[in-house]
């Protein structure tokens, strides 16, 4: 199994004084950190800005050592090992290119440090630079490219090295959109065309969502999660999570098991608004609410039907949640239009997303007036309150490694 594995962190943690003076306070800035990272697997790291990701790269280069743990590259040991004694390749997010070398002696920088011949570095680097559509750039200087051209000289400098691992730190980041979104699609198809392992940085949650395999969501130095973007959209583990990647609606109380006269079993979250019901999936759901009373419900703003009049009556309403709020907000989009919906004197108002489909007449829809926002307890996800708590849950929804299949 563990050949299989590009990179092991095991319980891996970093302090750093919080001011140069020695007798100052200590910092954990990356805490316990465990995440394994399969070879060609295309791997993110998402979280707001300070939480530890580029000094959780900075360990897998070399850069920094480990306070407290063990890191592996390919079942080795590698925490005392020398950057350059590391297959490990870095794409910043100032690319640092030689602004005194062209494109061509960019790229091969690396492969001359190597004592490479002349020959083969003429064959790879022209490669590289075929790959990503710049092979007639090779004698330009770097100021005569525009940023996503010097963004993908960047990508080939590192990648020419044929490094076992590509770290990429917000390689995007100062793109537009529109180049962002294209790089993006590159970037994917680089990587599956090369099989190399990227372990790619980015606070961008969309960004995370449609390139990843995997992604390791990552809050105060600590990982919240690791999942496959539908795993951590559909089933978040933790609060954080929940709002970090997509919109959410959550709704804290004390929770409860309950099952209905048709044998149908539910997790009821207690709250200020009322009660509120989860489907219980028995195997498929993260804790039994005996063991955690403090919980939340957490529904996504798509799973949410927006209704004139009370669910009651309506068949199966009687296990339908819905709450009543006034319309405050609503903002179209296009295909979509997003309302809020506050309820009584809750400080968040509720987020609704609504499909314009074609057929579909959507309802016209006044401010200041009352609606019901309904949705089904199998759309609804509870999560621990406490972070700590979710984190030290076993979490089945997730295939840990080892047990699927590798390709
Ligand atoms: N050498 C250092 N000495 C002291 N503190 C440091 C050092 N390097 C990083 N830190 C602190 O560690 C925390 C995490 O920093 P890091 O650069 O890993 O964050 P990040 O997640 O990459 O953030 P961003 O998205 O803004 O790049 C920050 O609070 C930072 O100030
Ligand atoms: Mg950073």
């Amino acid at each position: 199994m563990t050949e299989t594995l590009a990179l092991d962190f095991e319980n891996v943690s970093k302090s750093f004084a919080a001011n140069s003076d020695k007798s100052s306070a200590i910092n954990v800035v990356v805490d316990s950190l465990s995440m394994q990272v399969r070879k060609g697997e295309f791997f993110s790291v998402l979280g707001p800005s300070g939480c530890g990701k580029t000094t959780t790269l900075r360990m897998i280069s070399g850069l920094e050592t480990p306070t407290s743990g063990t890191i592996r590259m390919s079942g080795r040991v590698v925490n005392g090992v020398h950057p350059h004694k590391r297959n490990v390749h870095t794409v910043f997010q100032k690319y640092a290119l030689f602004p005194h070398l062209n494109v061509f002696e960019n790229v091969a920088f690396g492969l001359r440090m190597k004592k490479v011949s002349s020959e083969q570095i003429k064959r790879r680097v022209n490669r590289m630079l075929e790959m990503v559509r710049l092979e007639t750039y090779a004698d330009r200087m770097i100021q005569q490219l525009s940023g996503g051209e010097q963004q993908r000289v960047a990508l080939v400098r590192a990648l020419v090295n044929e490094p076992e691992i590509l770290l990429l730190d917000e390689p995007l980041g100062a793109l537009d959109l529109k180049l962002r979104e294209q790089m993006q699609v590159e970037l994917v198809a680089i990587q599956k065309q090369l099989g190399t392992t990227f372990i790619f940085v980015t606070h961008d949650q969309g960004e995370a969502l449609t390139l990843s395999d995997r992604i390791a969501i990552m809050n105060r130095g600590r990982i919240e999660q690791i999942g496959t973007p539908t795993e951590v959209y559909e089933h978040p583990a933790s609060i954080f999570v929940a709002k970090f990647v997509g919109t959410s609606n959550v709704f804290e109380g004390t929770s409860e098991f309950e099952s209905n006269s048709q044998g149908a079993s539910f997790v009821a979250i207690q709250t200020s608004l009322g009660r509120l019901r989860a489907k219980f999936h028995n195997g498929n759901t993260r804790f039994h609410p005996r063991d955690v009373p403090s919980a939340a419900l957490i529904v996504r703003p798509e799973k949410i039907r927006v209704r004139v009049t009370s669910p009651s009556g309506e068949s199966g309403s009687a296990d339908l949640n819905s709450v009543r709020g006034t319309l405050v907000e609503r903002t179209y989009f296009g295909p979509t239009t997003q309302i809020k919906l506050k309820i009584n004197d809750q400080a968040a108002p509720l987020i609704a997303l609504i499909a314009n489909q074609a057929s579909v007449k959507a309802p016209t829809l006044k401010l200041g007036e009352k609606y019901y926002a309904v949705w089904d307890p199998g759309d609804s996800i509870i999560v621990p309150s406490d972070a700590r708590v979710a984190a030290a849950l076993d979490a089945p929804i997730s295939q840990p490694l080892g047990s699927t299949a590798t390709a």
